[in-house]
């Protein structure tokens, strides 16, 4: 809720997607948020694919007023490179879900995006769980909504670990550029990155339980949930906070919610710690690009010492997620219970 009571008005955008589709459904079921438009980027499918997507599952959740727009359908730079083999060759999970039975807006995401934003009564929390490309669209073509925007709240970039590269995360390294521009454009900022990201697991007795409800929007979030097994902890490993996964008990059927984590972090901030630290992207072509450089240096080191400090921005980062405390409100928000 807002200080004054209100719904926080969100607007989500991203690339349906199976973890795209579990945000989506917590979005609309969670009575803090006010999810006024969802727009669509090409991503882990291509954007129509995007576009089919978003509109079913916001059908199966009991949403279907909420305006859908489609974006743009490849990076700013490079041509689109998708993620079918997480996310199906549908994009969600090859479950067979029916095509949506309404169309998209008749206007494309940026016009809905600002349209949406300039027209909200409290300033908008934007939710981009996909490239960043509608986002720098957005920016350069109407710097003026970022006076009704209260902070961009975005899955994208790691501190440790990549998964596209070694080094960079999926959305950012889809559309480096795109994510520069976000990250320079002066709005309040919350990185919600691979190293939370992952850890947000629901176990396989919950996810049992959902895929046996009645009800169609928990009953797909359920299936959803199973096709996201759980993705080893390299970050927590890496520094020894918990041990190798060969050493925990498999639950095979436990799945990770993904980007639905940034939008329990809009409803529930202090289900993370943040720190606010410099982060810059590289751009530069080889095996750093879309690579999120998070500055955690205790102190300035020889490089602003000897050649001066460079402009960054200060982003809040995710360092730290309670998973028990995220798991309990997805499962919550989306069972009604
Ligand atoms: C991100 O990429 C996509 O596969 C997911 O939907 C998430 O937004 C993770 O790198
Ligand atoms: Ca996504």
């Amino acid at each position: 809720m807002t200080n004054d009571g209100q719904p926080i008005p969100v607007i989500i955008d991203c690339d349906t997607g199976v973890d795209d589709a579990l945000a989506l459904l917590f979005a609309v079921r969670h009575p803090g948020l006010d999810l006024r438009a969802v727009t669509c980027v090409a991503g882990n499918t291509d954007v129509d694919g995007v576009v089919r997507n978003t509109l079913t599952v916001l059908e199966r959740a009991g949403a279907p007023d909420i305006p859908v727009a489609r974006g743009a359908g490849r990076p700013l730079i490079e041509p689109a490179r998708s993620a079918r083999h997480v996310h199906g060759e549908d994009g969600m999970g090859d479950l067979g879900l029916p095509a949506p039975t309404r169309a998209p807006a008749d206007v494309g995401a940026i016009a809905l995006l600002r349209r949406e934003i300039l027209a909200s009564p409290r300033p908008v929390t934007l939710v981009p769980t996909a490239p960043l490309t509608n986002i720098a669209l957005l920016l350069r073509t109407h710097p003026e909504v970022t006076a009704n925007i209260e902070r961009v709240v975005f899955m994208g970039g790691a501190v440790a670990t990549g998964n596209a590269t070694p080094v960079a995360e999926f959305n950012v390294w889809h559309d480096p550029e795109a994510a520069a521009i976000l990250l320079t454009a002066g709005v309040p900022l919350t990185m919600y990155g691979l190293d939370v990201f992952q850890r947000v697991v629901v176990p396989g007795a919950d996810v049992r339980r959902l895929r046996a409800s009645e009800e169609p929007g928990a009953r797909l979030a359920g299936d959803l949930l199973s096709h996201r097994p759980a993705a080893p902890d390299l970050a927590a490993e890496l520094l020894s906070r918990r041990p190798p996964a060969s050493d925990v008990a498999p639950d095979p059927e436990a799945g990770g919610i993904g980007d639905a984590g940034a939008v329990c972090a809009v409803v529930d901030p202090a289900g993370i710690t943040t720190r606010l630290l410099p982060v810059e992207v590289s751009l530069a072509p080889g095996p750093t690009r879309g690579q999120t450089i998070v500055d955690r240096r205790p102190r300035p080191g020889e490089s602003e010492i000897h050649v001066g400090h460079r402009e960054q921005q200060l982003v809040d980062v995710a360092l730290e997620v309670d998973v028990d405390r995220f798991v309990k409100l997805y499962l919550e928000t989306v069972t009604g219970i």
